[in-house]
């Protein structure tokens, strides 16, 4: 297998962990951290490491390091990888990819007989999409201190389990001297839209991610009979709820921003009762920080109105924030030269480890084409051909900033 073609090579890494978490049903991914799917998959992580004679690191946060080092390989460490949590119901390629490509670049920079100059590893990272427990990029935000090591050890999933619990002791936090080993990050993700289709390249570089949030919104009302209580006389939050799913999608349009409602919960959630409380999941994002501060505060200043007109009360709580990400100018740059000038950038609108490392870390990532241009769906897809041209750019990369004198 060894000396079969780089398409073959993906193909067979990538029949190994697709049936994974995948639900027969839709054909998506229920791959949630610290959940049997997931933690298969990172026991196929150290299987692959071992493989290749890769010691791998905890970093007691969740985050697993395959380190490279061979012998004369000193100074900052070239580190490559993304995450293996998915969504609920979501595609296959979006985290794993960056993974698997990792490894396989890997293997292509040591079949081209180059020798790192600069340890190598490959990371996975924990709960990237906060599926689980709220927080997107968990891991990464406790490798570099954004999240508190004791907020986070009190989250809790939605059958109250406690990110402690889950993983089986509280998270370690902050990890400076990991961090200090690390001198690149290069991070290979499936492209969430459609620009690489409709520039016709299997390959992209990304220039930076948009600001963008998970705000929580509890409206409470009051609940009574459906049947007997007068029109006039109710306080349904389910009004003031759908009041706002309709505010965001038109805060966001006026800007050009993105408002989504994913996410609800209904208390008693019964068909014949008013309810008690409506808990939904604003998820918005803005091509800068200026235009998500003014979209979000503009729904809030419409909900409460609105919510004064119902009688029923709305409490906002920010689960999570993630101000705006330049990829650092000079690799991002320099990913570009090496892949040719013509190589697309693009901005994204979607969060990323390698948003948060790139605070810490000088940091790039590469998009992979999307045929389906769809994503946090089973209709997420890739051909083998491209998914082959994204390692090898991959390994392109990882010659030059690992093997360069
Ligand atoms: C990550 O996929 C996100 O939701 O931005
Ligand atoms: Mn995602
Ligand atoms: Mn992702």
């Amino acid at each position: 297998m060894a000396d079969a073609p780089l398409v073959e090579r993906f193909r067979a890494s990538w029949d190994e962990i697709a049936p994974i978490g995948r639900d027969p049903g839709s054909g998506g991914y229920l791959r949630y951290a610290w959940t049997e799917p997931e933690l298969r998959l990172r026991e196929w992580f150290r299987r692959q490491a071992a493989l290749r004679g890769l010691p791998v690191e905890s970093d007691g946060n969740g985050n697993l390091f395959a380190w490279y080092a061979p012998a004369g390989a000193d100074g900052p460490a070239v580190l490559l990888g993304s995450h293996f949590d998915s969504v609920p119901h979501g595609g296959g390629y979006d985290g794993p990819l960056g993974i698997v490509s990792a490894l396989l670049a890997l293997d292509e920079v040591r079949a081209r007989g180059l020798d790192p100059r600069r340890p190598v590893g490959v990371a996975a990272f924990a709960e990237e999409e906060g599926s689980r427990f709220g927080v997107p990029c968990l891991g990464s935000r406790l490798l570099t201190g954004a999240l508190d090591a004791e907020r986070a050890a009190a989250l809790t999933d939605r059958d109250g389990v406690t990110l402690a619990e889950a993983m089986g002791g509280r998270p370690a936090g902050a990890r400076p001297e990991l961090l200090a080993r690390v001198g690149a990050f290069v991070e290979l993700h499936i492209e969430q839209g459609r620009a690489l289709v409709d520039l016709g390249a299997p390959v992209g570089v990304a220039s930076g991610i948009w600001p963008h949030g998970r705000w929580r919104l509890d409206v409470t009302g009051e609940a009574n009979h459906a049947g007997t209580t007068r029109m006039a006389d109710r306080h349904d939050p389910m009004l003031t709820f759908a009041f706002a799913v309709l505010a965001a999608n038109k805060e966001a349009r006026l800007r050009d921003a993105h408002a989504t409602v994913g996410r609800v919960l209904v208390e008693p959630n019964a068909t014949n009762a008013i309810p008690a409380l409506v808990r939904g999941w604003l998820d918005a994002r803005a091509a800068d920080a200026a235009t998500l501060d003014g979209l979000v505060d503009a729904v809030r200043r419409r909900v409460d109105e609105r919510a004064a007109r119902d009688g029923t009360a709305v409490a906002w709580t920010a689960e999570s924030v993630t101000p705006p990400v330049a990829f650092d100018g000079g690799l991002a740059g320099e990913l570009g030269r090496l892949l040719g000038g013509g190589v697309p950038v693009l901005p994204t609108a979607a969060g990323h480890d390698a948003g948060v490392l790139s605070a810490h870390v000088p940091t790039a990532m590469l998009f992979v084409r999307n045929p389906t241009g769809v994503s946090h769906s089973p209709a997420e897809a890739a051909t083998d051909a491209d998914c082959a041209a994204g390692v090898a750019a991959l390994a392109d990369v990882l010659a030059e900033l690992a093997c360069r004198p």
